[in-house]
């Protein structure tokens, strides 16, 4: 049996434990995660004799492609979404139809709600986020090429840094890098942010110039196929000052310690705990205004969330980010961001670029 095909099977029994036969699975990511399809536009019904996706006749050839033997309704031009869901939940007579509630609109769910008086919409959400906390094999492998990528094209930009390349062009060149090197894309827009612009956890990159900043903060990743990394290393460009190594140190600290403290079986809160109370006891917890990290996949940003209150306890096949931060406005930032595979034994660090603070200065 193909892995989507299992994927499906796994939720439509999920979903019957929560009382209902058939979901509509409109989040688009869902719909790739569950398929294998990598078009936009299109939901998935799932029954509990089988499967549809409902799509248009832009994608017809690629779910030929991509995942044959899945039925398809493909609308007509002029035929909404809403009239395909109407026809076909209509044909197979049900009375409850669980919608994903994270992702379907008010207006949609309104106009059905309407139309379709007499089935219930029950609002379900997280189930198909769930499955996707636990990476398989297949998608181990392919974050692993994200991760590869993104390493690559960095390697790049380190040897080929100089004081007049403004911000964007960092980001830029990084992302070009890592296409050269065979990424599909940019997992998200490259953060390239010098001296006190790094105090900006998300800052954009601007048109100024690194120039004599003492530091600059790179958050950048890959998309390969489909599955994603997340980076974050910080590169000494000017004075390597005692006040920098100081607050790097307290980060790395906090960082080695969370990921050695990463094994199925505590819970995400617990590891962020170890890198807050690292970051406080150094007298910088007011600094560190994010949580420690979280799941890589498909998303940049899915479950498991790793904060102060994320319940949720670690499974072998988990790939998270551990990304603690210190900013301190008007100085400036450090991040070290590592991706981590969760494993039976404990953890794999996947991402392997040199982070002691010697390392980092450049030239
Ligand atoms: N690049 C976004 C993040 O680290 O979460
Ligand atoms: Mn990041
Ligand atoms: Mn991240």
């Amino acid at each position: 049996m193909d892995r989507y095909r299992a994927r499906r099977d796994k939720l439509r029994s999920n979903v019957k434990r929560k009382g209902v036969d058939t979901l509509l699975v409109s989040s688009f990511t869902n719909v790739t995660y569950l398929t294998g399809f990598t078009g936009d536009d299109s939901f998935l019904l799932i029954r509990s004799d089988g499967d549809t996706i409902l799509s248009d006749p832009r994608y017809t050839t690629q779910l030929g492609e991509e995942c044959p033997g899945v039925d398809l309704y493909i609308r007509p031009p002029g035929v909404s979404m809403f009239k395909a869901i109407e026809k076909i939940v209509k044909a197979i007579k049900i009375r409850r139809l669980a919608i994903e509630g994270d992702s379907m609109t008010v207006g949609l769910r309104d106009q059905m709600a309407a139309k379709m008086p007499k089935i219930e919409l029950v609002s379900i959400a997280g189930l198909v986020e769930q499955l996707r906390q636990v990476k398989d094999k297949h998608e181990i492998a392919e974050i692993r090429q994200a991760i590869w990528y993104a390493e690559k094209g960095f390697g790049v930009l380190r040897a080929t840094l100089k004081p007049e390349k403004t911000e964007k062009q960092v980001a830029d060149e990084l992302e070009h890098e890592m296409r050269k090197f065979g990424a599909r894309a940019a997992a998200f827009p490259t953060i390239a942010a010098a001296g006190s612009r790094a105090a900006l956890p998300h800052a954009k990159a601007t048109g100024a110039p690194i120039g004599d900043s003492d530091f600059l903060l790179v958050d950048w990743g890959a998309r390969g196929g489909l599955y994603l990394s997340d980076l974050t290393r910080v590169l000494v460009t000017g004075r390597l000052s005692p006040k920098f190594q100081r607050v790097y140190a307290v980060v790395l600290d906090a960082q080695l310690a969370a990921i050695a403290a990463i094994r199925p079986g505590i819970p995400a809160q617990d590891i962020d705990a170890v890198a807050r109370n690292k970051i406080k006891d150094a007298g910088f917890g007011r600094y560190f205004g994010h949580g420690l990290g979280h799941g890589i996949g498909l998303d940049v940003h899915e479950g498991p969330r790793l904060n102060s209150s994320s319940k949720t306890v670690l499974k072998a096949g988990m790939v998270i980010t551990v990304e603690p931060g210190i900013y301190l406005p008007g100085w400036g930032g450090v991040r070290i961001e590592d991706d981590v595979l969760v494993t039976r034994g404990g953890h794999e660090v996947l991402s392997g670029l040199a982070k002691g603070y010697e390392e980092a200065v450049v030239g």
